[in-house]
C-alpha cells in the first residue's frame, strides 16, 4: 500500500508568530479530527524548523520538511542550507526541484541529481518536483517533458534508493493561478509517470512510489483529485497557509 501524503509548502511566507500559530492550529486540528492514516509534512522556511519541530511534538503522523537543500554537504556557500543541517533539526523530508527554484535559481536536472543524493545520504526523503510549463502542455509534449525530468535527475539511482523517492507532479500553469488541472489531467500524467518508472525499475517498485499532485489544490477539488488511482496525495501551496483548508485537504481521501 502506497503512503498517502499531504505536504504543505509554505514558500516564503510566515513570520515567527504566524508560523507558530499555523503549526499549533494544524497539530491541534489533526489531533482532534480523524485524518485516515495520512502522512502530513510541514515545509516552512528554514528559520522555522526548530520551532515547528517542537510544536509537532509527539504527533506521530506529522513531519518536518525543508523546501530545498544544497547539493553540497558543507562549506563556503553563503545563504545555503545543507541536508545535514536540515536533518539535524529533525527534518524527515525535503522538497527538491520545485519549479520556482528551477526558474528563479536556474536549478538544472543535473544539479538536482546531486541534491537528491545529499538528501538520501542524510536520511531525508526527497519530494521531487516535476511539471511542464503552459506552452509545453499546449504543444502536447508534456508527458515527454516530465519523463525527461525524471530520467535526467533520478534514473541513475539504485532500486533501493529510488524506492525512497516521493514524486510531486506540479503543472507550472496550475501553480498559484487558481487554474487547477482536472482530475483526469492529473491521473493521466501520474499514470504516465508511474509507467515511466516501471520501464526503468519494474512495475513492482513503480507501484510503491507515492506520486503527489500540486497546483491550486483546494478543499473544493482535493477529494476528486485524490480519488484517482495514481494520485497519492498533494503538495499544497497557498491552501497550506490556512490551517482549516490544509486539514480539510488532508481529510479529503
Ligand atoms: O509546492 C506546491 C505549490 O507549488 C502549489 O502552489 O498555491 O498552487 O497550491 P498552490
Amino acid at each position: 500500500m502506497r503512503k498517502k501524503i499531504v505536504a504543505g509548502n509554505w514558500k516564503m511566507n510566515g513570520t515567527q508568530e504566524e508560523g507558530q500559530k499555523l503549526t499549533s492550529e494544524i497539530v491541534n486540528m489533526v489531533k482532534d479530527e480523524p485524518v485516515n492514516d495520512v502522512t502530513i509534512v510541514l515545509n516552512p522556511p528554514f528559520v522555522h524548523a526548530s520551532n515547528v519541530k517542537k510544536l509537532i511534538g509527539d504527533a506521530s503522523n506529522i513531519f518536518l520538511g525543508g523546501q530545498n537543500c544544497s547539493d553540497k554537504a558543507s562549506g563556503a556557500f553563503t545563504g545555503e542550507v545543507s541536508a545535514p543541517i536540515l536533518a539535524s533539526f529533525g527534518a524527515s523530508y525535503v522538497i527538491l526541484g520545485h519549479s520556482e527554484r528551477r526558474e528563479y535559481f536556474k536549478e538544472s536536472n543535473e544539479l538536482l541529481t546531486e541534491k537528491v543524493k545529499q538528501a538520501l545520504e542524510n536520511g531525508l526523503t526527497p519530494i521531487f518536483c516535476c511539471g511542464e510549463p503552459l506552452e509545453i502542455r499546449e504543444a502536447g509534449t508534456h508527458e515527454a517533458y516530465v519523463k525527461d525530468q525524471l530520467t535526467e535527475s533520478l534514473f541513475g539511482l539504485s532500486e533501493a534508493d529510488f524506492e525512497k523517492i516521493v514524486i510531486a507532479y506540479e503543472p507550472i500553469w496550475a501553480i498559484g493561478t487558481g487554474k487547477t488541472a482536472t482530475s483526469e489531467q492529473a491521473q493521466d500524467m501520474h499514470a504516465a509517470i508511474r509507467a515511466h518508472i516501471a520501464s526503468k525499475y519494474g512495475q513492482e517498485l513503480a507501484d510503491k512510489i507515492s506520486i503527489l499532485y500540486g497546483g491550486s489544490c483546494k478543499p473544493s477539488n482535493a477529494q476528486e483529485i485524490f480519488s484517482k488511482p495514481d494520485v497519492d496525495g498533494g503538495l499544497i501551496g497557498g491552501a497550506s497557509l490556512k490551517s482549516r483548508d490544509f486539514v480539510d485537504i488532508i481529510k479529503s481521501f
